[in-house]
């Protein structure tokens, strides 16, 4: 019965397993940074709210991608549990610096997907996945210069405040000329 299971699917368990592992991951992802909005926008950083609302929605995005490719090719896609998710944070600063630490987490877990895919000739899977790599240099790149921010702008006087007007412009420059993330 197993085996008439699996000829429905060409993904190999393995990396069934991995996929759902990632999807959970982005929907942590997605909790996380909203969390991370309601933190912002009660301590009077709008701007910054703004920006982890919108950047909640592009990891729901990243996580129905997936969870669309394991249904898609026929594979059994499973709806995440996401608890745990904190919702207090020390200070402004920390807030950037755990995004930039989530999205280095996804990044080596993305990696290790592909290391699986190529392991498993499932080239398809390697493929799909080739968005995610890329979409990972611009998401690291941008928490990456948000997070130096504070120590370019500094945070004395009206350092926050300003830090808070310039999050919202930080963007990929090898964005030019591409279609958007999702
Ligand atoms: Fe979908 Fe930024 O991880």
């Amino acid at each position: 019965m197993k085996d008439t299971v699996r000829m429905r699917t060409s993904l190999k368990e393995d990396l069934e397993i991995a996929l759902n592992a990632q999807v959970k991951m982005e929907a942590e992802s997605s909790a996380k940074y909203l969390a991370m909005a309601a933190w912002c926008d009660r301590n009077g950083y709008s701007n910054s709210g703004d920006f982890f609302f919108a950047q909640a929605d592009e990891e729901r995005g990243h996580m129905l991608k997936i969870f669309k490719f394991i249904c898609d090719m026929g594979g059994t896609a499973i709806t995440p549990d996401v608890v745990g998710i904190p919702q207090e944070y020390p200070s402004f600063r920390s807030v950037f610096e755990t995004a930039l630490e989530q999205e280095i987490m996804v990044s080596q877990a993305i990696n290790r997907l592909v290391g699986i895919s190529r392991r498993l000739d499932d080239y398809a899977t390697e493929n799909f996945l080739q968005w995610f790599v890329k979409e990972q240099i611009e998401e690291e790149y941008i928490a990456r210069r948000q997070v130096e921010l504070f120590d370019v702008i500094g945070e004395e006087g009206i350092g926050r405040f300003t830090i808070d007007m310039e999050i919202a412009k930080v963007t990929y420059p090898g964005a030019a000329g591409e279609a958007g993330g999702e």
